[in-house]
């Protein structure tokens, strides 16, 4: 009946069938229990069913369901968009809501294209991506995401980007480009420090300086998805932070509500913000989607951010970091000839299984295999081919931390390279 998303139709085998959560638990239908090491898809980062945002929720639900947005705000909307601008010290000014992560990249792209249309620079609409990048499975989002299984069918569908490396060694090459066709770019879109789906690949923060640099010297726009590394999961709440730059526009969505709805923001400065605001009626943003700021949603994120404060989430972040760094560094040790690469920055953290015999990557033949043996130690994990991390909910204990690396090392034990 369902057709399940990143799913072949062919020899996939059955979904299991998930009853209840509970903190860093799911329960299947025959009340088996399951460490979500990987928080359903980087969503739910203070656990399943957190009280806190049940209890938001059901109270909203009693007061206002849904109002439309065009025309109409709402009290959790107005709050919620106060509290976000409120952790961004001022370096935005206004928020535009839609439903997920895609949506809030399609935003970004699109405002950044009207910013310079409605500025007189209409020529200026080309986009510069990374090669390790995902921003979602919308046309534009995939436009703007690197060569991968997610986009290559659609290739004939996508604008054209023009894609650098996500490293330091591509800083100077992208000085060189935008120095020769700054009148035509809009924008350089990145997910910062961490290319999550691409591979939880890594950039530093040095890197992420340089291009932030390299995007006000040839004036250009920056636009960074932290659906991902927004709320908290780099150990700040959210990644440009931790760098130190400031960029035009940010795309965030995931654990936006604590991963309970679907909620998505984008948040815009103040200078973009102004270049819409015109007695003419062709500058105004004619986007929008149906369930934007919907208020059960933004009551979940308002009960999310408040659970920050009451929880310290931020600190407990930077422990799991470190709790994590050590569980993978004892891996390494048994496990040296198996393992690469091993990263972790704040609720992140991953390493290679060395490969031979074919190409590493998303495509990597043992990846079912490996989904497989950590459900049977009860562990959820989704490796992205040969890469496995691990992303659980901020607040997972120590006994189910422990729990999910022990499964990891069956893992790495069993595995013949
Ligand atoms: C960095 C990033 N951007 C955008 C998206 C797309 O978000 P959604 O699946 O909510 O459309 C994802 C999803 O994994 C993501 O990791």
């Amino acid at each position: 009946m369902i057709w399940h998303p990143f799913t072949p139709q062919l020899g996939a085998g059955d979904p299991l069938e998930i009853q209840r959560g509970d903190r860093e638990y799911l329960y299947d239908v025959a009340g088996n229990e399951y460490i979500d090491a990987i928080a359903s898809w980087w969503t739910v980062i203070h656990g399943h069913n957190h009280p806190q945002i049940v209890a938001a929720i059901t109270e909203q639900l009693k007061k206002l369901d849904h109002a439309m947005l065009g025309g109409f705000t709402h009290e959790p909307a107005l709050r919620l968009a106060e509290r976000l601008l409120a952790l961004t010290q001022g370096d935005f000014a206004k928020v535009f809501y839609s439903d997920n992560g895609s949506t809030a990249v399609e935003v970004m792209l699109k405002l950044a294209a009207q910013y310079w249309h409605n500025s007189g620079q209409k020529q200026k609409t080309r986009f510069i991506r990374f090669d390790a990048a995902y921003h979602g499975d919308t046309i534009g989002s995939m436009s703007v995401g690197g060569d991968s299984v997610f986009n290559r069918v659609f290739s004939a569908l996508l604008f054209d980007a023009k894609s650098f490396a996500y490293k330091a060694e591509a800083l100077h090459e992208l000085d060189v480009y935008l120095a020769g066709n700054h009148e035509t770019v809009a924008g350089i879109i990145l997910e910062p420090l961490i290319a999550a789906a691409g591979g939880m690949v890594f950039q530093s923060e040095e890197v992420l300086r340089g291009i932030a640099a390299l995007a006000r010297k040839h004036g250009v726009l920056l636009l960074l998805d932290e659906v991902f590394t927004g709320m908290g999961r780099t150990g700040q709440m959210f990644a440009y932070q931790k760098a130190g730059i400031k960029p035009d526009l940010v795309a965030l969505a995931k654990g936006l509500t604590g991963g309970v709805l679907p909620l998505a923001a984008t948040l815009v400065t103040k200078e973009i913000h102004a270049a819409f605001v015109s007695e003419d009626p062709l500058k105004t943003f004619y986007h929008g989607h149906t369930m934007t700021g919907n208020p059960p949603g933004c009551a979940a994120a308002l009960a999310s951010l408040a659970i920050f404060d009451a929880e310290d989430t931020l600190a407990r972040v930077r422990r799991l970091e470190i709790n994590m760094r050590a569980c993978w560094q004892n891996l390494a040790q048994r496990y040296s000839d198996k393992l690469a690469d091993i990263r972790c920055l704040g609720a992140v953290s991953a390493a290679d299984l060395v490969v031979r015999g074919e190409k590493a990557g998303y495509t990597f033949s043992k990846v079912r295999e490996l989904k497989a043996q950590a459900l049977a130690e009860g562990v959820i994990l989704r490796p992205l081919g040969n890469v496995i991390y691990v992303t659980p909910p901020y607040n997972i204990s120590d006994a189910a931390l422990e729990k999910v690396f022990s499964a990891i090392a069956k893992i790495l034990e069993n595995y013949a390279i």
